[in-house]
């Protein structure tokens, strides 16, 4: 039976946001209600604008992680599948405060194994779109993490690597002539890293330009509400910046405005004049042995260049750059001081994002209660529980809007 008229009245309504039936949030999900008892929304559930893009009641962010999900060759090689939708897709759906999709290369060459995603053309940023659009219908915002892995590229991906130990890359592209590019050729570690081939200063613009057209066609065509640009972690922006890693004599090399320059550079072609502009570095390299090393100083000193070149967040991970560096330390919220250091530094001006076994409400909660970062990402955590926002909502005692179809447990029967 085709219902009409009075029927209608009760038909749902879908959202546009997608180009196909989807009953539509009214209000976003995630966003936090004020409750019955009038009790005070906690911190980590308070909103936050960044510069055009308001977040949902909610400072909780899915930390980029790659899946190494896409084909290796051929047409759809570097390219989102239905596996991104669902990914992305649970933590959209559970009403996550923000999502930054996994580091996607801006030219194959920088993808970090064959089965990384990418964004070096418009197809790739079309084949996202569908990611993008399933987390508006939720009202969640979603950006994308763009980077070039630089002499760490053409690895296998973890969950090969944690299954069979890591060499050098066997299915890769590292013996090609000139494909693992770096700033100096030296290598990450002798025995399962390539030597990088220097890049010319020709080739570091051609990779500029490659960094802005990503940016564009992220906006553009998939969509996404911000872009973070990958600075961290040892790939290519990273070891510009170090000088353990880093030995040019031009101007990217040498002197501090020197290596900061190549990350500059990029940062002025992808910024926009409406989107926010996030970007990662590893706020330590964690090994403070080696002479030139980067240190939190020298990220406390970049936020002020940052601040200048239109950088809204910065997002504070640690380490990567070298084998020689200490061990990621284990207790949660270990890199909450690199990001505490920052944020003392800079205030109001640049807001700042921690990430590093984050795995309690409270700790969480408390973080952005007392003010050392203004964005908690999570990594792991929400690999092992997608709906990890409504966990600590329980565990924080505040109720959020779920999208429609999974509002039923607070109904039948009603638990919470
Ligand atoms: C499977 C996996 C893939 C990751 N891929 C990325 C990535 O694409 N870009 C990035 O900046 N960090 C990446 N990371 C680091 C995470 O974003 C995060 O900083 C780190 O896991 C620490 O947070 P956690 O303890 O909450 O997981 C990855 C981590 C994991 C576990």
């Amino acid at each position: 039976m085709t219902a009409t008229g009075e029927e209608n009245r009760y038909l749902t309504q879908s959202s546009d946001k997608v180009p196909y039936f989807y009953p539509k949030n009214k209000i976003p999900v995630g966003i936090a209600y004020k409750n019955d008892t009038n009790k005070q929304i906690p911190s980590l559930f308070n909103p936050l604008t960044i510069k055009n893009l308001k977040l949902n009641n909610i400072r909780i962010g899915v930390s980029p992680m790659c899946t190494y999900s896409t084909a290796h060759d051929g047409p759809d090689k570097g390219k989102s599948t239905p596996f991104h939708l669902v990914h992305y897709g649970s933590y959209a759906v559970q009403g996550t405060g923000l999502i930054i999709v996994e580091a996607s290369a801006i030219d194959p060459n920088g993808r970090l194994a064959p089965e990384d995603l990418g964004i070096w053309s418009d197809e790739h940023a079309l084949a996202l779109k569908p990611v993008v659009e399933f987390a508006h219908a939720q009202g969640v915002k979603i950006g994308i993490q763009i980077g070039h892995g630089g002499r760490k590229s053409s690895r296998t991906a973890t969950y090969n690597a944690m299954q069979r130990g890591i060499g050098k890359a066997e299915f890769g592209w590292s013996d090609v002539p000139g494909a693992i590019v770096g700033p100096s050729p030296i290598n990450y570690d002798e025995e399962s890293f390539v030597t990088p081939t220097e890049l010319s200063v020709e080739q570091i613009q051609d990779l500029v330009q490659k960094f802005g057209d990503a940016a564009k066609r992220a906006r553009d065509i998939s969509g996404f509400d911000f872009v973070e640009i990958h600075g961290a972690h040892g790939y290519l922006l990273n070891s510009f910046l170090s000088k353990t890693s880093n030995k040019r004599t031009d101007q990217y090399g040498g002197s501090f405005e020197n290596r900061i320059r190549f990350l500059l550079e990029i940062i002025d072609v992808v910024k926009d004049d409406h989107q926010p502009l996030f970007v990662r570095v590893s706020g330590s390299e964690l090994a403070p042995q080696l002479e030139g090393s980067w240190t939190i100083e020298d990220t406390v000193k970049l936020s002020d260049y940052l601040i200048e070149h239109g950088v809204d967040v910065l997002d504070v991970s640690s380490g990567g750059n070298s084998s020689l560096a200490e061990r990621r330390k284990t207790g949660q919220g270990f890199q909450v001081p690199l990001a505490k250091a920052v944020k003392d530094h800079v205030g109001d001006k640049l807001l700042v994002a921690t990430v590093g076994k984050i795995t309690e409400a409270n700790f969480a909660n408390d973080v952005i209660k007392n003010g050392e970062a203004d964005i908690v990402l999570v990594g792991k955590a929400f690999l092992r529980n997608p709906a990890l926002v409504w966990k600590w909502a329980d565990d924080l005692d505040v109720r959020v809007k779920h999208t429609n179809q999974y509002e039923w447990p607070y109904y039948y029967p009603p638990f919470k």
